[in-house]
Order: structure tokens, then C-alpha cells, then sequence
């Protein structure tokens, strides 16, 4: 990442002024553009922010009028992960990315493995598809007490844990060359997510079902482990580690399969 200091902000009319560029888009399959604007700068400013400026103040960095830029966000403390953008070639959260350590013009591009819904809000509805293929969840009857749940180890449960932190942000799958409409693939997050569930003393009641998935089109051989997925994951978990662990269960799944066991 670039820093950009105080000197490298543009003023007019004596005030401190951050400049950046948005990829914006009207519609669903409508062509894109591209706008500049200009808005005051505040210390500690996020991206979310600058947006913010736009929407008081829906004009261009050239005055003209223009509607306000249209983009997700929740949270605020990058756990939701909605807010996920391109944000100078490098996916990640808006909200915590600080104008302050970003070079100018700042340049705002929603994410392109995704289907546009407007301006910076992308639909990441494919990902919530990808984690219903691996049945990423736990089968329960909450129709009555269960009493308390079987116990896991504290080691499986660090790593659980850290399986667990993953918001669906989209980081992953922009990133992965492999993931795209042709090869169907599900993703990084998802082959994560199977792993998790897998290791849940109730959740491995499902396993076969998961790895059957996973052995399925656009399962785990569409990874072509170019890593890096593991690279951008704002929650640093270890994908490429789950990919690796994925493929040696379904490899040891299909020979169970063959040996009738
Ligand atoms: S290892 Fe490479 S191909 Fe596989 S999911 Fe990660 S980025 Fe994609
Ligand atoms: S694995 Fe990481 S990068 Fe991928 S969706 Fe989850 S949090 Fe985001
Ligand atoms: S608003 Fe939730 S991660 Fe940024």
C-alpha cells in the first residue's frame, strides 16, 4: 500500500480536500463510468466517509450535480464484510481503509466477480450459493432442549475458531484466478467453510454429503493453487491449509467409496 501524506491532499478554498474516483454503474447490466469528486478532508477519515461527503453533497469534483454513489456497509469494524470494494487495485473492507494511508486520487471500483447491483454495491449472492452446495451449517431440531453439546478438544477448537471468523467478504474469490462463470468454482471460502463444519462433533454427521460436494463440478480440482486467496483474507485464514486438508479427505473419502467401507 502507498502512503499519501498531508501534503499530497489537494486544497481549495483553503480547506484540505481528499480527491477520488468511483466506477459507477445505474443498473444491473447498465454500462459503467467513471466520476471524480472532491470532498473535505477530516483526520481519521475512512473511505466510507468520503462517501458519506457525496451523499451530502451529491456533486462532482466539476460541480455538476450527480446522484450519490450507492455502496453497502453494516458493521463498521470489518466483521460483516459488505463493504468489500476495490479500493486502488486491492479488494478489501472501506471501512478499514484509511484515507490518510491511501495514495490520491483514491480509486473505487465495486468487486468484478460479482454481479453489479448499483454503483459500488455488488450482489455476492453466488458465495451464500456456494456455502448452501457444502451444507454449511449444522442439521439441528430446535424444537426442544438438547442439553449441552458434545465436547471438542481445545486444539480443534483454535483452529474452529479462527475457521469460524469468516464474513463471506468476497476478498478470496476476487482475488483466485480460477474462480470465474466457466469453471463454476466455489471458492476458497466455501471449501473453508465445509472444513469447519466438518469438524463440529455434530456437523461431521454431514461430512459425506460435504465432501461429496466438494467432489462435485466446480468443487475442490477447480483449484489451481495459485494461493492467492490466502493472501487477501482481511480474517488471515489459512485457506490454502483448509484446500490441502479438503482434498486429502475427499481422496480418502473416494477410496472409503471404492472399498465399500
Ligand atoms: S489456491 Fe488459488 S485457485 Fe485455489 S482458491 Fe486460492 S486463489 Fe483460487
Ligand atoms: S475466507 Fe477470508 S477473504 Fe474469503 S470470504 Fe471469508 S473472510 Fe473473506
Ligand atoms: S461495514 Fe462491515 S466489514 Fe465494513
Amino acid at each position: 500500500m502507498t502512503q499519501a501524506h498531508g501534503s499530497e491532499q489537494q486544497h481549495t478554498g483553503g480547506g484540505k480536500t481528499v480527491r477520488f474516483k468511483v466506477k459507477r454503474q445505474d443498473e444491473a447490466g447498465s454500462a459503467p463510468y467513471w466520476q471524480e469528486f472532491e470532498v473535505p478532508y477530516e483526520a481519521g477519515m475512512n473511505v466510507i466517509s468520503l462517501l458519506m461527503g457525496v451523499q451530502k453533497n451529491p456533486k462532482t469534483a466539476g460541480g455538476e450535480p450527480t446522484t450519490p454513489v450507492n455502496w453497502e456497509c453494516a458493521c463498521l469494524e470489518e466483521v460483516c464484510g459488505s463493504c468489500t470494494m476495490v479500493i486502488n487495485g486491492k479488494v478489501r473492507q472501506s471501512c478499514s481503509a484509511i484515507v490518510d494511508h491511501l495514495e490520491q486520487p483514491i480509486v473505487l471500483e465495486p468487486m468484478g466477480k460479482f454481479p453489479v447491483i448499483r454503483d459500488l454495491q455488488v450482489s455476492r449472492q453466488p458465495m451464500f450459493e456456494a456455502l448452501k452446495r457444502v451444507k454449511a451449517w449444522i442439521p439441528i431440531d430446535g424444537t426442544y432442549d438438547l442439553g449441552p453439546g458434545p465436547r471438542q478438544s481445545p486444539k480443534d477448537q483454535h483452529v474452529t475458531y479462527t475457521l469460524s471468523t469468516c464474513m463471506t467478504c468476497g476478498c478470496c474469490v476476487e482475488a483466485c484466478p480460477n474462480y470465474n462463470e466457466k469453471t463454476g468454482f466455489i471458492g476458497a471460502a466455501a471449501i473453508s467453510q465445509a472444513r469447519l463444519f466438518n469438524m463440529h462433533p455434530t456437523g461431521e454427521r454431514n461430512a459425506d454429503e460435504r465432501l461429496e460436494a466438494l467432489l462435485g463440478p466446480g468443487g475442490i480440482a477447480a483449484c489451481g493453487n495459485a494461493q492467492n486467496c490466502v493472501q487477501v483474507c482481511p480474517k488471515e485464514i489459512p485457506l490454502t491449509e483448509s484446500i490441502a486438508k479438503m482434498g486429502r479427505e475427499t481422496i480418502k473419502y473416494e477410496l472409503r467409496k471404492w472399498f465399500g467401507s
